[in-house]
């Protein structure tokens, strides 16, 4: 496989930072696009020289110059085509969630693995340098054991509209939208342990829909870790960026967001600040561009993904059972 085609289907918000990405890379040809906006997709197509327009998803099945697609449509058709897709022998990238249940997140898996295909999931967070410090901050023991942790996904004064606030097109609200992000972030940063047990409580209470915007979730891991997973849109205010996590170790504190950390030193604690490259944004494109680099590497090499279907299965597995603790007042088990 010398140039390994790509079929883009979406070319709304999300799909700009996966074309971008993908007309960086050598050898990476975007022939077709697939998306329902018309003229915008047109556009769309233009601006990054892709030949090809259509709204018929079953066109891009058995071409000879599609290897794989990117799926960044609105979440209730993640799990449909990507199955179509790998069915037919062609690896798949999905964005977040990986689809709007866990249960059709374990049939994505189990296709995957009957059809020997790639499926990638765009938990992008994994790629960002911070939260790579974080990360190996953590791994090497310099926080100690990590007793709780808090994270949180949140838009200030602000809120999606379309299909995002449809139950039946988003699967969920806020914390199927946010929430996510949260979740599998500190799940890379703690070295993805297993999930235990879940609580949560879960409202709509900035809005005319019918998805949640505000959600407190409780995890506890397989690590005795406990995790505060905080996901809304329309806050009056949240404790940084839009995203963020704070650890809480035996032997120090670490911030992602803003990144710096803490190390006890008998009664007092020193704060290490360190130099990481300079963001444009919070999500900013090289966070993205990495993510396509690595399915493309994945594609070539034919290795699993670093946000592969597993962690995109467990992170649907936790929201799952946080809906379901939200509705009945218990605790999960998992
Ligand atoms: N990782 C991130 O940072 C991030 C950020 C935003 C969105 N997302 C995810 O990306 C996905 C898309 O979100 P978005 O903000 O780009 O949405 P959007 O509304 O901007 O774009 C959705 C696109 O999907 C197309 N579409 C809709 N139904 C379709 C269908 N049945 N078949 C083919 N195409 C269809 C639309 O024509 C549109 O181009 C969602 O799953 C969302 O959760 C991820």
């Amino acid at each position: 496989m010398d140039t390994i085609g790509i079929a883009l289907i979406g070319s709304g918000y999300i799909a700009h930072y996966h074309a971008r990405g993908l007309a960086e890379l050598p050898d990476v040809k975007v022939p077709v696009l697939c998306s329902l906006d018309g003229k915008a997709a047109e556009e769309f197509a233009g601006k990054y020289d892709i030949e090809e327009v259509t709204d018929q998803i079953n066109s891009l099945l058995g071409r000879e110059d599609i290897h794989a697609v990117v799926i960044a449509t609105p979440n209730k058709y993640h799990a449909p085509y990507a199955m179509e897709f790998m069915k037919n022998g062609i690896d798949v990238f999905v964005e977040k969630p990986m689809a709007v249940s866990a249960l059709q997140g374990k049939e994505m898996i189990e296709f995957a693995r009957k059809n020997n295909r790639i499926l990638m999931v765009g938990h992008m967070w994994r790629f960002d340098a911070e939260v790579n410090y974080v990360r190996d901050l953590v791994q090497s023991g310099k926080l100690g054991e990590i007793l709780k942790t808090k994270g949180y996904g949140i838009h200030v004064n602000w809120g999606p509209s379309g299909w995002f606030v449809d139950k039946d097109l988003a699967g969920g609200g806020a914390l199927a939208d946010m929430g996510v992000h949260a979740i599998d972030t500190v799940r890379y940063i703690l070295g993805d342990p297993q999930p235990k047990e879940v609580y949560a409580k879960i409202s709509t209470s900035f809005g005319d829909y019918d998805v949640d915007d505000t959600g407190i979730v409780m995890i506890t891991w397989d690590t005795e870790a406990v995790s505060i997973i905080e996901s809304g849109w329309w806050h009056p205010h949240t404790d940084g960026p839009e995203a963020g996590t704070q650890l809480f170790g035996t032997l120090g504190y670490a911030s992602l967001f803003p990144t710096f950390w803490e190390k006890k030193k008998g009664d007092d604690l020193e704060k290490i600040v360190p130099d990481m490259p300079e963001r444009k944004e919070h999500c900013d494109q090289v966070i993205y561009s990495r993510q396509m680099k690595h399915f493309i590497e994945c594609l070539r090499n034919h290795t699993s993904p670093l946000s592969g279907m597993i962690q995109g299965q467990t992170v649907l597995r936790i929201v799952d059972a946080a809906y379901e603790s939200a509705r009945t007042g218990k605790v999960v088990k998992l």
